[in-house]
This record gives structure tokens, C-alpha cells and sequence, in this order.
């Protein structure tokens, strides 16, 4: 029998060495903090990168809040007249959607970094947990932001991301087979997708999701600087660079570089002006669901799969690799960096095959 004691003291000293409070000063966290030098010290700009890009969400979605209107009836009006009549409305949407597209590239970098790096080891288990936590977190910021324009296009690709939820619950024993159909009821909000699924996604998105992440950034950055950054490599770096005020120069450096790359692709690039079809025509309930709907791009490592396999074997996958992603510290805590540049490698090549490659794929073995 486990001992209540036993349990809950050994919990106090997992949660004391993660969460050293001698440490809880300025002087440790960040005067005294340095940032090793080696071939890998370029993955400790992604975590900044990411966030960098999340701070610009949360501004240019702060001014689309000011036009946005969440009912079926106006919300792709709205949209259309920040388009078109709202002075810089234009730039400040193209804004928001080129960087919901790097904050999700980015998030990626970093996971496969970390990992490469062997950055999620003991003390940092709680970092790496909350990374994941994310990561998920970006990718429902991806899905509800989607359907808010309430075009043709997202009412669809919606309906289908929302059918396959409750597919899940086929594949569940017992009452557990309930959970899929419960969860997409709730998002969805009335029987198909309507007004009310467009006010819960409005509500997840612009304020459960921010403050949801907010919070996790804050124990993501705090476990950080508590315990400096990761070794990186095998061999200890032979140099360092101070945090205050060499690498966050470097890092602003980069952030004033990278918002320059940003602007001016939102001022000359539309974001839609890549897609196969018009992202501003509305939603209209008769119409018919337009050919070739796809999720945004983000979602192609597991649309294209889906497409191709039966659900169950996707499915499986999933819940095997979210699995071994959370339990990444404990799995991986013996493996040579070099094994895990390696694994890290090969994900990178699986997503990107999948992202730019994935139609060719899909076309090649349904043909
Ligand atoms: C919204 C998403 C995220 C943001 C804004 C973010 C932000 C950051 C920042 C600013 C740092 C410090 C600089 C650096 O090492 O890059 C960091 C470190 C770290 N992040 Fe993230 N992160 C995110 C997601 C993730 C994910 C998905 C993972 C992996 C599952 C992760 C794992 C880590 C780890 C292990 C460290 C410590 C690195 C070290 O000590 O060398 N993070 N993150």
C-alpha cells in the first residue's frame, strides 16, 4: 500500500528541486545568469522567437478586436471591412495571420531544439511539460482563430475538424466512448455549427486561450530562469556569454530584425494570396462545401495521414506520440544527444515532407 506521507513528501522534494526558492532572487535569475557558447546556441533564440511572435498577437489582436464582430451575421462583414476601410486594417490582419503561422513554426523549432539539446532532463521536467502544454495551446489558438472570419471555407473545415473528435469515441471502452461526443458539444454549442459555436470560439480564443497561455508562459519562463540555461551539448561549452546584457541584446537584435521581415511581408503579401481559394467569401448554409477543403498548413503532419490511413491507425499514432512527448524527460533521460539530434532530425524531415509535400503524397497513393 502506498503511505499518504511517503507520497506527499517525496511530491515537496520533486516540486522543491524544480522550484528552488534560494534561488528566487534577481541576482541568481538574472545577473548572474549565462548563456553557454556552442554549435547548438542558436536554439536558445526559438523560445524567445515564439514568444516574440505571441506578443504580436496579442497587439495586432487587440486592434481587430476593435471592428471584430463575433454573430454569424456580421462576422465576415467585419472582417471584410477591416480589409478594406479600416486605415492599416489590412496590414494589421496580415500581421496577425503571417505571425500565427511563424509563432506555430517557431513552437515546433523550439520543441525539436529542446529535445535535440536534451534540455527537458531533471530539473527542467516541468519546463519541458509545460512546453508541451504550449504547443497544444498554439495549435487550438490555430483552429479557433480559423472559423472567426465565417467563411465557406472555415464554417467547412470546422465541421469536419469537429466530426472528427467525435470519430474518437468509436475507438473508446465504455463510458470513456461518451467523452469525444460530450467535448464536441460543447465547443460546437447547438447541432451543427452556428452562432453559438462561433461565440465559444470567439471566447476561447481571444480570452480563455490568452490567459491560459499567459499563465503557463509564466512557469514555462520562471522554471527557466531558475535554473539557467541547459548545457546544450555532450562537452560543457569552454565559453559563456552573460543573459543581462550580451544575450538579450542579441535577442531584441533579432526580434527588431525579424518584426522589419513581418511588416513588410504584411504590407506586400495578403496572407490568403497562397491559398486555392477565395478565404473571404462568406458562409453560406446552401451553398455547396467547397472541393479540396484543408485545414491550414500547421495541420497537414496529421491531415494528409488521416487522408490516407484509417482513422484508427491515426489515432493510435497520436495518442502514442503525445504520450512519449510528455513523457519525454523520463524516457529519454539516458539517450546520447546525439541519438536525440538524430530522432530530432527525423521529425523535422517528417513535418516538413508532410507540410510541403503532403498533396503530392496523398495524390500519388489515391491515384
Ligand atoms: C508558446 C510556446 C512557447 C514559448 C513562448 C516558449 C518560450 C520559451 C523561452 C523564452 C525560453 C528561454 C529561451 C530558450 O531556451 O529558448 C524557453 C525555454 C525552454 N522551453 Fe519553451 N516556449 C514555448 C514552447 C515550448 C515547447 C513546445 C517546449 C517543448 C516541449 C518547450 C521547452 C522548453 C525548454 C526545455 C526550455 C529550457 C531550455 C534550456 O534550458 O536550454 N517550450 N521557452
Amino acid at each position: 500500500m502506498i503511505k499518504v506521507g511517503t507520497t506527499v513528501s517525496a511530491l515537496s522534494q520533486f516540486l522543491k528541486e524544480r522550484f528552488p526558492v534560494d534561488k528566487l532572487n534577481f541576482h541568481y535569475m538574472v545577473e548572474k545568469k549565462e548563456v553557454p557558447i556552442h554549435r547548438m546556441s542558436w536554439g536558445y533564440y526559438t523560445g524567445g522567437l515564439t514568444m516574440f511572435f505571441f506578443m504580436i498577437q496579442v497587439i495586432t489582436g487587440l486592434f481587430l478586436l476593435f471592428y471584430y464582430q463575433p454573430t454569424v451575421s456580421d462576422a465576415n462583414v467585419s472582417v471584410e471591412f477591416i480589409n478594406r476601410h479600416v486605415e492599416g486594417g489590412a496590414l494589421i490582419r496580415n500581421m496577425h495571420a503571417w505571425s500565427s503561422s511563424c509563432m506555430i513554426f517557431f513552437a515546433m523549432v523550439h520543441l525539436l531544439t529542446a529535445f535535440a539539446m536534451k534540455s527537458f532532463v531533471r530539473p527542467r521536467e516541468i519546463t519541458w511539460i509545460a512546453g508541451v502544454i504550449l504547443l497544444f495551446i498554439t495549435f487550438v489558438f490555430g483552429f479557433t482563430g480559423y472559423l472567426l472570419p465565417w467563411n465557406q471555407i472555415a464554417v467547412n473545415a470546422t465541421k469536419v475538424g469537429l466530426q472528427s473528435v467525435e470519430y474518437v469515441g468509436q475507438y473508446l471502452p465504455g463510458q470513456l466512448a461518451e467523452v469525444p461526443r460530450i467535448l464536441r458539444e460543447t465547443f460546437q454549442g447547438e447541432s451543427s455549427v452556428g452562432q453559438s459555436t462561433l461565440g465559444r470560439f470567439y471566447a476561447l480564443h481571444v480570452v480563455i486561450l490568452p490567459i491560459a497561455l499567459v499563465g503557463l508562459l509564466g512557469l514555462h519562463l520562471l522554471s527557466v530562469q531558475l535554473h539557467g540555461m541547459s548545457q546544450g551539448v555532450d562537452k560543457p561549452a569552454k565559453k559563456a556569454e552573460k543573459f543581462i546584457s550580451i544575450f538579450v541584446f542579441k535577442d531584441l537584435t533579432l526580434w527588431a530584425s525579424v518584426f522589419m521581415v513581418l511588416f513588410v511581408l504584411a504590407l506586400c503579401v495578403p496572407f490568403d494570396s497562397f491559398l486555392p481559394f477565395p478565404l473571404l467569401a462568406p458562409f453560406n448554409a446552401l451553398g455547396s462545401t467547397p472541393a479540396g477543403i484543408k485545414p491550414e498548413w500547421y495541420f497537414y503532419f496529421v491531415y494528409y495521414p488521416l487522408e490516407l490511413l484509417p482513422f484508427w491507425v491515426v489515432l493510435l499514432g497520436s495518442i502514442f506520440g503525445v504520450a512519449v512527448l510528455i513523457l519525454t524527460p523520463w524516457i529519454f533521460k539516458g539517450t546520447s544527444r546525439r541519438t536525440l539530434s538524430f530522432m530530432a532530425t527525423a521529425a523535422g524531415a517528417y513535418l516538413f515532407v508532410m507540410t510541403v509535400f503532403g498533396e503530392q503524397i496523398y495524390e500519388f497513393f489515391k491515384h
